[in-house]
């Protein structure tokens, strides 16, 4: 039975030390210490010695047994140790690496100007309306009282789409949704993209923004106009800044103007911005047309009402001093950064 022992004992170690895994590990205890392993099988057998022979013999199963436990625990250990540093290692993160770019976008100089203009006339109590991009021929010309063949419609170079679509070259065609939908009293505006078939340059798009307003009531008249646009200019351009009425022409106005304010750049005296005029021309307005109105189902001798249409771009460029309208429409980041 010792020679037995020793024989288990050889081979336990010799399996201990060629095993490469915890699961290697495992295998060999259950062959050696567990219920029908070899050692335990050598105590089942102690039986069969003599009364004397037994404390001897057993006492040398007993340390052979633990210290079999005993390698079996380091091993493990040991083994776990390892796994646990190669995990480590490969785990390790460098904390002198550049950390990584988390870049914020920001609104469009031209959104800026957007919000803060219908925030202003929100605040005197015009609600906003949307109207769409491709619009039809009743809703850009005809309604706004210009027939076909008008020569009116040679200030606007159309985009047509098909024969009665075409990209709205005017926010003026919202006016007539709004009418068509709502009754007066009507206070609103619409901002939005307009298309024109201009040639481009530092001062034109093919593509460019409006911001259009509409008012609606009993008893509006031209002072209505001129106090609602005063106040848009000095809210936009400071109190200081001058406001100027010319006269001119809509199809949809009567009377029609178009205004100035004094160059912000060099105070009105006239420079590159201005173009030696000392003024920049930033919107066009007028009482609405009677026509319109009728063609609205108004009745134009119970109610009036005034229009404008803004430049959006331009404010936008004169607010920046942008020199170049292009600049707003080619996505560069690099100028875009800077806003
Ligand atoms: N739609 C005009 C344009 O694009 C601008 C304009 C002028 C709009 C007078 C108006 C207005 O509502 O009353 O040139």
């Amino acid at each position: 039975m010792k020679e037995k022992l020793e024989a288990i004992k050889a081979a336990a170690r010799e399996a201990l030390n060629s095993s490469s895994t915890e699961h290697d590990i495992e295998e060999l205890r259950v062959k050696f210490l567990g219920k029908k392993g070899e050692l335990t099988a050598i105590l089942k057998q102690m039986g069969s010695l003599s009364p004397e022979e037994r404390p001897q013999m057993g006492q040398m199963v007993n340390e052979a047994k633990q210290k079999l436990e005993a390698l079996i625990a380091d091993k493990k250990a040991e083994m776990q140790k390892k796994a646990t540093e190669l995990k480590l290692k490969s785990e390790a993160i460098d904390i002198t690496m550049p950390a990584k770019k988390i870049s914020v976008g920001g609104l469009h100089p031209i959104n800026t100007v957007i919000n803060d203009m219908i925030e202003l006339f929100q605040s005197m109590g015009f609600d906003v309306v949307d109207g769409p991009e491709v619009e039809t021929d009743h809703y850009n010309f005809e309604c706004l009282n210009v027939p076909a063949d008008h020569p009116a419609r040679d200030m606007q170079d159309t985009f047509y789409l098909a024969e009665n679509l075409l990209l709205r070259t005017q926010t003026s065609a919202a006016q007539i949704r709004t009418m068509e939908t709502r009754k007066p009293p009507i206070r609103v505006i619409c901002p939005g993209r307009v298309f024109r078939a201009d040639e481009v340059d530092a001062t034109h798009s093919p593509v460019f923004h409006q911001l259009e307003g509409l008012v609606v009531d009993k008893g509006i008249t031209m002072c209505d106009l001129k106090g609602v646009l005063e106040q848009f200019a000095h809210e936009i351009y400071g109190s200081d800044t001058k406001v100027r009425f010319r006269p001119s022409f809509f199809p949809f106005t009567e009377p029609s103007v178009e205004v100035d304010v004094s160059c912000s750049e060099c105070g009105g005296k006239g420079c590159r911005v201005c173009k030696g005029e000392g003024w920049i021309e930033i919107l066009g307005a007028g009482m609405v047309h009677p026509n319109v109105l009728k063609c609205c189902g108004i009745d134009p001798e119970e109610y009036s009402g005034f229009a404008f249409g803004i430049g959006i771009d331009r404010i936008t460029t004169t607010r920046y001093k942008i020199s170049d309208i292009r600049l707003l429409f080619e996505n560069d980041q690099r100028f875009l950064e800077q806003f």
